[in-house]
């Protein structure tokens, strides 16, 4: 009783402290609702959003695959938030990389939904009705690694050596990785699944990437691995370098050798709904997309990626 007469107290104390009347907020609580799963989850809404654009049955599968690797992708950003744009002790820092692991690891390994699950023949109908939208055009994908890395490191090495103290932010975007996916350097034309994208989001992406300049994971962990013990710093390094080789080469791998499954077996190499030379850009050793490079050796980052 006392423990209750205590509890009440403090509340009423939190809700004067929030200029609140206390008895009328007890009142509204005496007419609440009582909770139930499918509001507070949302699953009418959550189950409403599949909308296929064929009467191919496999085409839910693929719609709801991406939607779940979107909601796998807002985990990771969940953890990227707190690690960036809060400060955070490091062994809670080391556990929220693996948390991210973790994440990367279900969508790695949850793959086979989309490269055992469809099937091909009619994966190869209800994908033309598509043309241009690609997973390509997945902006939690580009958030996540304006948020890891700095927007140098996402642009090819033979391409960084013109980058000069001048260049500006935008300027930057136009040599990031994925423009080999739709931008053609001898006619200077981008395709329309990247220009489109980049009409959406590259207001987003800019901005993004100039408030996390000094915040992102690259540059956060440099700070924090001076304040460490050897131990402190084992463990931060081992957590960095899982979460970059399980984003960088292990879902690449699978999401390429889905492709591979769709798109070139019997055969005949087809072209990609986002248009892109998809064998060559969806490759690891291709990308080179290396979060932390300085925590990899010369030969662990020549490697990158290679497969066998
Ligand atoms: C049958 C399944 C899939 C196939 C055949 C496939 C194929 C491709 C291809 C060929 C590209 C290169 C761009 C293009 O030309 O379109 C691409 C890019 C991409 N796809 Fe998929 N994809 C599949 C499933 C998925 C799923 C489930 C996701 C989850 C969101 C996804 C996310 C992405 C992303 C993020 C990119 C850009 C990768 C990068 O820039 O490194 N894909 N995909």
């Amino acid at each position: 009783m006392e423990q209750m007469e205590s509890l009440i107290n403090d509340i009423k104390a939190k809700l004067q402290a929030n200029g609140q009347d206390p008895e009328n907020y007890l009142r509204g609580l005496k007419h609440n609702r009582a909770i139930n799963y499918w509001e507070y989850i949302q699953v009418d809404t959550l189950l409403s959003l599949q909308n296929p654009r064929t009467d191919f049955k496999d085409e839910t599968i693929f719609i709801m695959y991406h939607q779940i690797t979107e909601l796998v992708l807002k985990l990771i950003r969940h953890e990227l938030d707190q690690l960036c744009l809060t400060e955070i002790e490091p062994t809670l820092f080391v556990e929220k990389l693996y948390r991210m692991v973790r994440y990367t690891d279900l969508l790695s390994s949850s793959f086979s939904i989309m490269n055992q699950g469809m099937s091909y023949e009619d994966y190869n109908q209800f994908r033309l009705s598509l043309s241009p939208a690609s997973g390509f055009q997945s902006a939690q994908f580009r958030f996540i690694e304006l948020m890891c890395t700095d927007v140098d490191l996402l642009i090819h090495e033979h391409f960084r050596k013109n980058l000069t103290p001048e260049t500006t932010l935008a300027e930057k975007f136009d040599f990031v990785y994925w423009q080999e996916a739709g931008y053609n350097r001898e006619t200077k034309k981008k395709n329309k699944t990247l220009s489109d994208f980049e009409t959406k989001y590259m207001g987003n992406f800019i901005q993004t990437a100039a408030n996390m300049q000094d915040k992102n994971l690259n540059q956060k962990y440099k700070t924090m691995l001076k304040n460490l013990d050897q131990t402190g710093q084992e463990n931060l390094i081992a957590a960095l370098r899982a979460f970059d080789k399980k984003y960088n080469i292990d879902w690449p791998m699978v999401h390429l050798e889905t492709a591979r499954t769709y798109l070139k077996s019997k055969g005949e190499v087809k072209t990609a709904t986002g248009g892109s030379h998809w064998e060559k850009y969806l490759h690891p050793q291709f990308q080179r997309r290396i979060y932390f490079p300085d925590l990899w050796s010369k030969e662990e980052i020549e490697n990158w990626g290679k497969e066998g």
